[in-house]
């Protein structure tokens, strides 16, 4: 897709704990790429994940460590990007608040992922005033500090579109027709490879179908000979398709292309057997865990380093999000 270059970037992840293949190569990689050339905010959304888990809140703390951890363990630089938590910038909340003003209900209630959750999610209360304005507490997260662009999955354009149809209105009601109080974001798709879990559904968390980023390797190597390939394949003679296979969407994050590509032919002609194309596999995945694993226990040797990043990268954050309050404040007249 051809987007133009961003200049200011902010993104949030809920904080779930240790990081998967699916979150790396679904955001993370792309969070580190971008933040070569954009000013790029990223943050734990402790206040988002509180919109359904609301409770059980025992875990989010050591959740967010392990994630902020593994961001740096994956290669996110903390020198070049801003890393915070959502619930320290209480500006996050004042602006959420202002901007529930203009957001008319219909406009939360046609979120497509608004029903989609409530009826996947069902054993968890999701009938809130709080589950429904999340999309306003997002559309604040971002315009707060003037992101043009948030980089997010296909799931998360709906919630943009009304990110920016909700700082369009807040600034035509607002503003004085001069420069805009609010910037309207754009979502920043980029191509993200599909990772599939070990039952050949979306790798998830909640699925229990997840490989970590920094698995243990005896670990790894079990789920990956577990895991489930082409059903086509129940004989070691049947030919498959990895187009519909967990393993092959993994060789093409991890593999060689001469492996990708002897993979794609084999597969197909019965050449090679499940059990050597997973092998094949975690000869390439292996090592990758096991340098994550390397940089984790290296950051958990410095213990506070962590937290001090978290903290300065909170400081910063919060001197932006002021600047933008001084201007609402300003334009909505509390001052
Ligand atoms: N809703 C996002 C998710 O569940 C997390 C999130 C919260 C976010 N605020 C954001 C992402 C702002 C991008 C920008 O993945
Ligand atoms: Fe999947 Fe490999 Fe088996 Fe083909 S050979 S079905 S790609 S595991």
């Amino acid at each position: 897709m051809a987007e133009r270059e961003p200049r200011r970037v902010v993104s949030g992840m809920r904080p779930t704990g240790r990081l998967h293949l699916g979150h790396f190569h679904g955001a993370i990689k792309n969070w580190i790429a971008i933040s070569q050339k954009a000013e790029c905010f990223y943050f734990s959304a402790d206040w988002h994940a509180l919109t359904s888990e609301y409770k059980d809140t025992s875990g989010i703390a050591q959740a967010q460590r392990e994630m902020f951890a593994d961001w740096i363990a994956a290669g996110l630089d903390p020198e070049r990007c801003t890393l915070f938590i959502q619930s320290q910038v209480k500006q996050h909340a004042e602006l959420f608040l202002l901007l529930g003003m203009v957001t008319p209900l219909g406009w939360l209630e046609r979120v497509p992922t608004y029903k989609e959750q409530q009826e996947q999610l069902a054993e968890k209360d999701l009938n809130t005033y709080g589950f429904l304005g999340y999309p306003a507490l997002q559309t604040a997260d971002v315009a707060l500090y003037g992101a043009d662009a948030v980089p997010v999955g296909q799931d998360q354009v709906s919630h943009l579109e009304l990110a920016r149809e909700i700082v369009r209105k807040f600034n035509h009601t607002f503003g004085k027709g001069e420069k805009p109080i609010l910037v309207e974001p754009h979502a920043y798709l980029t191509e993200v490879p599909k990772i599939l879990g070990t039952d050949g559904r979306k790798m998830s968390k909640s699925y229990g179908n997840a490989i970590e980023l920094g698995e243990d390797p005896e670990s790894a190597r079990k789920k990956i000979m577990a895991a489930v390939t082409d059903p086509a394949r129940k004989r070691r003679n049947d030919p498959g398709n990895p187009d519909i296979c967990g393993i092959y969407y993994l060789h093409k994050a991890y593999s060689p292309s001469e492996t990708i590509d002897l993979v794609n032919r084999e597969c197909r002609t019965a050449g090679i057997g499940c059990v050597d194309c997973k092998k094949l596999l975690l000869q390439n995945l292996i090592p990758s865990l096991e340098k994550h694993r390397a940089a984790r226990a290296a950051l958990d040797r410095e213990p506070g380093r962590i937290e001090a990043l978290v903290q300065l990268g909170t400081q910063k954050a919060t001197r932006v999000a002021e600047e933008t309050m001084d201007r609402v404040r300003a334009a909505v007249k509390l001052t």
